[in-house]
C-alpha cells in the first residue's frame, strides 16, 4: 500500500509517501517558510497560504520523481484538515481532494494533533493502552490512548503551550525564527544553575494533569529585563535554565499520570519531542523505576511538522473508517 500524505497547517509545506513494510517506509519533501516570516517576528497567515500554494504542486512532483512512484500507484491520499491556519489548511486540503478526484483515489482528512499523537506508532511496536504526551507549538496535552480510534484527554494547557513558551522565550532573548529550535540549541550549549540564570518557576496545578506555561514565560521576561545577558555564554546559560523549567514540568507530570493511570508506555509527539534535554530527562527518570515505564519518541523527522505522520495517520483512519468525505472542511481549533 502506498499512501500520499500532505501537510500545510502552519508554515511548512510537506508531502510524503508512506510504504509500510519497506525497510525505508518514508520518502518526503519539505518546503520551509521561516525565512519568509522571520522579518515579521511570527507566522503571517496570508504569506503562509501563498507560499503553500506555490510550493505544493512542485514538491509533489519532486516527491513522486524522488521515490520513482507514479500517481497511479498511490492507493490513498491523506491531508491535514485541522487544526491550523484556515487559509493554509485550505491549500493542502483542496489540493489533496483535487488529486483524489482526478486520479480516482480514496481520500482521508487527518487531524494534525492525532497525527502527532500516533506518529511514533509508525516506527515502533507500541502496546495499547499508552499515555500520549503531545507537545507542539499550539498544543500541550496528555491522553490515555486505548486504540487508534479511542483516546481520552486527561490534561491540557490552560494558557500557553510548551512550544509556544519556547517560541516566545526565544523572542524575549532576541533569537530569530525558528525560535524554539534556536533556543534549544543555545540551551544545549549553556550551563544550568549559573548566576546568569535563575531557577524559573514550575506550575504543577496539582492534582490536575493540566499545564500552564505563561508564568515561566513572564518570569523569563522579568529576569531578562533585570539581567540582560551581555555575552553569548550568558544567553546560553539563561536558555538552559528556561528549557529545564519547561521540560521538568512536562516530564514529572507525564510520569505521574502514567503511574496514576497504571499505564506502562508513554508515547511522546510534536515538535518539542525533538528536544534532547527532554529525552534525557525522561530516560533518567524512568531508569531503574520499579514500575518499568517505557518512553517512546518518534524519530526526528516525525517530531516537528511533517507529512510522514499525516500519511501514517491517514492509514490508521482509513483502516478504521474507510474513505473520507470529499466534502470534509478545514477546522482551526482542536476540540475534543
Ligand atoms: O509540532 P510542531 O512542529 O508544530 C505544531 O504543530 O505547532 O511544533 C512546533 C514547536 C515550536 O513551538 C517549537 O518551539 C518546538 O516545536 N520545537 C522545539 C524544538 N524544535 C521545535 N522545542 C524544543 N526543542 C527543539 N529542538
Ligand atoms: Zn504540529
Amino acid at each position: 500500500m502506498i499512501i500520499l500524505g500532505i501537510e500545510s497547517s502552519c508554515d511548512d509545506t510537506a508531502v510524503a509517501l508512506y510504504r509500510p513494510g519497506l525497510a525505508e517506509p518514508f520518502c518526503e519533501v519539505v518546503s520551509r517558510q521561516y525565512q519568509i516570516h522571520d522579518p515579521y517576528g511570527g507566522v503571517v497567515p496570508e504569506l503562509a497560504s501563498r507560499s503553500h500554494l506555490e510550493a505544493i504542486p512542485n514538491i509533489t512532483r519532486e516527491l513522486l520523481k524522488k521515490a520513482d512512484v507514479k500517481m497511479s500507484d498511490v492507493n490513498l491520499i491523506a491531508a491535514t484538515n485541522g487544526p491550523g491556519l484556515t487559509g493554509a489548511l485550505i491549500v493542502g486540503l483542496t489540493f489533496a481532494k483535487g488529486l483524489a478526484l482526478s486520479a480516482r483515489k480514496p481520500f482521508v482528512p487527518v487531524n494534525h494533533i492525532e497525527a502527532h499523537m500516533f506518529a511514533a506508532t509508525a516506527e515502533n511496536e507500541v502496546e495499547y493502552p499508552f499515555l500520549a504526551l503531545v507537545i507542539s507549538g499550539g498544543h500541550t496535552l496528555l491522553a490515555i490512548v486505548r486504540d487508534t480510534d479511542d483516546y481520552e484527554i486527561i490534561g491540557r494547557t490552560r494558557d500557553d503551550a510548551a512550544g509556544e513558551a519556547l517560541d516566545k522565550g526565544a523572542k524575549i532573548l532576541g533569537l530569530p525564527m525558528p525560535g524554539g529550535l534556536n533556543l534549544a540549541l543555545r540551551a544545549e550549549k549553556g550551563q544550568r544553575g549559573t548566576p546568569d540564570g535563575t531557577r524559573f518557576p514550575r506550575a504543577y496545578l496539582k492534582p490536575s494533569f493540566d499545564f500552564s506555561f505563561s508564568g515561566v514565560k513572564t518570569a523569563l521576561l522579568y529576569h531578562v529585563q533585570k539581567n540582560p545577558p551581555k555575552t553569548e555564554e550568558a544567553l546560553c546559560n539563561v536558555a538552559a535554565d528556561y528549557v529545564e523549567a519547561i521540560m521538568d514540568v512536562l516530564v514529572k507530570k507525564t510520569i505521574k499520570a502514567a503511574r496514576e493511570f497504571k499505564v506502562k508506555t508513554i508515547v511522546v509527539g510534536g515538535g518539542v519531542s525533538s528536544n534532547s534535554r527532554l529525552r534525557e530527562m525522561f530516560k533518567n527518570r524512568v531508569r531503574g523505576g520499579k514500575d518499568a515505564i517505557k518512553v517512546i519518541f518518534p524519530s526526528l523527522p516525525l517530531c516537528t511538522d511533517n507529512a510522514r505522520m499525516i500519511a501514517a495517520r491517514g492509514r490508521q483512519v482509513f483502516e478504521k473508517k474507510g474513505p473520507g468525505d470529499l466534502g470534509a472542511d478545514v477546522f482551526s481549533t482542536f476540540v475534543n
